[in-house]
């Protein structure tokens, strides 16, 4: 175990910062082994007028420290710990401090570290304090001016945030660039990149007129995989000032990819810093979902120049301020450049899997957190994913008008300030004229709320009445949760049409407050099926499902997208989880009619009869006892079988009809024939090894990534050892020089559902093209089999526990947020019943490392916690 317990901070506990920052000027000087940074701060008191100067600093090594030019001595200050503490400072002045830092060393990816060839920065959450010692808070907000010199040769390109002052040719081969940011900013949105990189250069002419420069900055190699964040850039651009009115606010935006990155991207003011997993993109080295990835994430990481750039956090337990909204703003303008239904249905898929279960472990915690030990922690799908329902629900809520004179309001009110998430709602609050209080208990409750729901059809009165029962279930520190303010949109069906609700609508909003409440509906003509929830219009359970005659109806009957798919994926679970030997004539029909469908795009049919996913399932079984993860894989296998042969013409129909015609291209009608086609051949392989043949031949004929990884995937899973090693023998020698296709190589491999598989990705990790040091790599391989793959990852004699384990132990101290991170399925013990020993053994064996790292610590023991 570490020595001494990291101290844990309470969001009760924010004070107002003792010192501002006005001005920053900071010298960067590039050495191989060794950066000086010297900066000069403005510092005002804003505290108490005894109070010390308190600054941080991790694994700095001071070289000189003056007030107002004056050297301090050696008693007026002393470096402890993770702070630097100057013990009497004037009211306002200006302290110079120079240190000297490795970045060829830092490989924890926080601060400025070095990634391949290029020097690069990544500062939130608390990365700063590793460049310099400054108050490295978000409540600190600063104009920042930068000087970078370095080596000519070895890095021509010298970036910082805002507008290019001078470049300058110096002795010695080296040159020097300043950068000015004329907009006050927090320490986590600066950022420095210095290195030898292409250009692929556009121009964007704002609605008021202004060009602004569009940089896009890659290693050479990849200078002809930029168009499609270039195109996804532009459209953000032209979409935050149509639905928000925001403007981009300087002449340059620039994007940098970097192959070593612990997350997706990074929004520093016009400095973007991107995953090369997130920026480039090809055909032959992106699939259809990767395409729409980089569009979504250039988005996400462009809006925040307005929702936490302009308007930033106060502290980082408001986060959810800047990433839920960021979230909603992206998934609206991905729904808005494609298919609405479809993405909803994903980000629904994906919350109901992942954010649930999150909610329900051990790492459960309210949007806004009351604690933390490690921040880096907290960059959750809690934060970003149901952060971003709770603001869907303020826009289903007030409804689209009220909620963008909020949002508006929120914008001019708090431009160039540290908010909170009380500031956003209060802005809503006072532009609607409703009172959110009850509202905001989304912000302090973690858990998931549950809803059961009762319906009474009077066919005298001919009125239908919905009693709905909320409970919100104890969580860690929380019980007896008050009811929330929960909008449920309903829709009525009758006689298998829905009923309009009002003028040219079929959909109400009930707003349930209480713990328990009727709703009645008059003019109800028949006994109708209700729809509920449509568009998942609140992140919630419904307990009590529907049976099989009412999820037939809305499947085959509802105008809602979300709830059509969502009964078919409900009928297709209860039939997985029933164990029936057989399925239902009329669920077969409505399969059918799904494929049929004139109608309904090929994406969404491929959503609609894609069976709900084992760690859904998993999540669903959860709620009743211990989970069989081996049972249900079996269970979901053995339908898959039995839909393949029953409906076995079908699928090779699908199969035949949905063959793309012309080029490759990753858009809308296409990705959903590639899906569905994709979807066919996954049944017809699973009904009929010969199949796997077809697979083979998708593969070896494929044009782009996405068909080429879809027919891999068949073969390494269900064809024979030869067939296996063939493709991937060929997969590898024929892509071995892009790395992000080998990404992939490593992610078929690992997730290939069976038992010897453990000791597959035993040998990959000595592969060449493994790095442990790549973040990448390490949730291609390791990732992707923990949370890929049952079979083996849950191997009965836990050696897939052990090899998840034993990664995180030997990455943990190099990079704690990826090892952290990584260490999450192993968190979820207590819900297997293989868990209780074997999983919980291996944490244990990481809680008594040395030297465990402060994320892995929290990680650890909040996951071993008595509950
Ligand atoms: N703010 C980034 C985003 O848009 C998240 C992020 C990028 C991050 N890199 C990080 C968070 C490193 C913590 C550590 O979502
Ligand atoms: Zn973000």
């Amino acid at each position: 175990m570490r020595d001494g317990a990291p101290q844990t901070i309470y969001r009760k506990d924010y004070q107002v910062p003792d010192f501002l920052v006005d001005d920053v000027h900071l010298s960067f000087d590039i050495h191989p082994g060794q950066t000086r940074v010297k900066s000069r701060l403005q510092l005002r008191r804003q505290g108490a007028a005894d109070a010390a100067l308190k600054l941080d600093g991790i694994g700095l090594e001071l070289e000189s420290l003056a007030i107002d030019g004056e050297p301090l001595t050696d008693d007026a200050f002393q470096v402890v710990d993770e702070q630097l503490i100057v013990f009497k400072v004037p009211d306002t002045f200006e302290l110079s401090v120079e240190v000297v830092i490795q970045p060829e060393a830092n490989t924890s990816l926080e601060g400025l570290y070095k990634s391949r060839t290029m020097y690069c920065t990544q500062c939130e959450a608390e990365g700063f304090r590793k460049i310099t010692y400054f108050p490295d808070r978000p409540d600190v907000l600063a104009v920042y001016t930068v000087e970078v010199i370095a080596d000519q040769q070895q890095c021509p390109v010298l970036l910082s945030n805002g507008n290019l002052l001078e470049t300058k040719t110096l002795a010695d081969g080296r040159h020097r660039a300043v950068w000015h940011d004329p907009y006050p900013k927090p320490s986590y949105l600066f950022a420095l990149v210095a290195g030898d990189l292409a250009l692929v250069e556009d121009s964007y002419t704002t609605v008021s007129g202004r060009e602004v420069a569009l940089r896009i900055w890659v290693e050479e190699k990849d200078r002809h995989y930029c168009d499609h964040a270039m195109a996804s850039l532009k459209h953000s651009m032209r979409w935050d000032e149509e639905v928000y009115g925001l403007e981009y606010d300087l002449d340059l935006f620039n994007i940098v990819a970097v192959d070593d990155f612990n997350m997706g991207a990074m929004e520093n003011k016009s400095l973007n810093i991107f995953n090369t997993s997130c920026v480039l993109a090809a055909p032959d080295i992106t699939t259809d979902m990767g395409y729409q990835r980089v569009e979504a994430i250039v988005a996400h990481e462009y809006f925040h120049n307005y929702s936490g750039n302009r308007v930033t956090c106060r502290d980082w337990f408001q986060l959810s301020l800047k990433e839920g909204f960021t979230v909603f703003r992206d998934a609206e303008f991905s729904a808005d450049m494609n298919s609405r239904g479809v993405k909803r249905v994903e980000d629904v898929t994906f919350l109901r899997t992942h954010q649930f279960a999150e909610d329900a472990g051990p790492m459960a915690h309210p949007v806004r957190p009351d604690s933390f030990i490690e921040i880096s922690n907290f960059y959750t799908l809690t934060v970003y994913e149901k952060g971003a329902e709770v603001v869907r629900m303020l826009h289903t809520l007030l409804g689209a008008d009220a909620f963008h004179q909020g949002a508006t309001l929120y914008f001019s009110r708090h431009d160039g300030q540290a908010a909170t998430c009380d500031d956003f709602v209060t802005a809503m609050e006072d532009a609607s004229g409703r009172d959110l209080t009850q509202f905001r208990r989304w912000y302090e409750q973690a858990g998931t709320p549950r809803i059961t729901v009762s319906g009474k059809y009077d066919s005298e009165q001919q009125r239908y009445s919905l009693s709905i029962h909320q409970e919100n279930p104890d969580s860690a520190g929380q019980t007896n949760k008050p009811p929330l303010l929960i909008p449920i949109a309903v829709g009525l069906i009758v006689d298998g049409q829905p009923l309009p609700l009002s003028e040219d609508n079929s959909t109400q909003v009930l707003e349930l407050t209480e713990r328990e409440q009727t709703f009645t509906f008059d003019n109800v003509p028949a006994e109708p099926v209700p729809s509920l929830l449509r568009g998942f219009s609140a992140p919630v359970r419904v307990m009590n499902e529907p049976g099989e005659t009412e999820l037939l109806t809305l499947m085959r009957g509802d105008d809602d997208d979300f709830v059509r798919w969502d009964s078919a994926q409900t009928l297709l679970a209860q039939l997985i989880e029933s164990e029936a030997a057989s399925i239902d004539e009329d669920l077969l029909d409505a399969c059918r009619a799904v494929l049929n469908s004139p109608d309904m795009d090929a994406a969404m049919k491929a959503h609609t009869l894609r069976l709900p996913s084992e760690d859904y399932l998993a999540d669903r079984a959860a709620l009743k006892g211990l989970v069989d993860v081996h049972r249900i894989h079996h269970a979901r296998n053995r339908v898959k079988a039995m839909l393949a042969a029953a409906l076995a013409p079908e699928w090779k129909a699908a199969f035949d009809d949905n063959v793309v015609n012309g080029p490759y291209q990753p858009k809308g009608a296409q990705i959903g024939q590639r899906a569905l086609r994709h979807l066919a051949l996954d049944y017809l392989c699973s009904g009929d090894a010969e199949a796997v043949s077809l697979a083979s031949k998708l593969y070896f004929d494929a044009d782009n990534l996405t068909d080429r990884l879809s027919g891999a995937r068949l073969v390494v899973n269900l064809g024979t050892q030869a067939e296996r090693e063939t493709l991937l023998a060929h997969f590898h020698d024929q892509w071995s020089s892009q790395n992000l296709v080998m990404n992939q190589w490593l992610s078929l491999q690992a997730t290939r559902p069976a038992e010897d598989c453990v000791e597959a990705v035993r040998v990959l990790r000595e592969h060449p093209v493994f790095d442990w040091r790549n973040p990448n790599k390490l949730r291609s391989l390791i990732g992707a089999f923990a949370a890929g793959n049952t079979i083996a990852f849950h191997r009965a004699d836990g050696a897939g526990y052990a090899l998840l384990a034993e990664t995180v132990a030997h990455i943990q101290a190099d990079n704690p947020q990826i090892a952290a991170r990584m260490l999450s399925p192993l968190t979820r013990w207590r819900r297997y019943a293989q868990g209780q020993k074997l999983m919980r053994n291996e944490l244990e064996r990481i809680a008594n490392l040395d030297n465990l790292s402060r994320d892995v610590f929290e990680v650890v023991s909040r996951s071993l916690a008595e509950v």
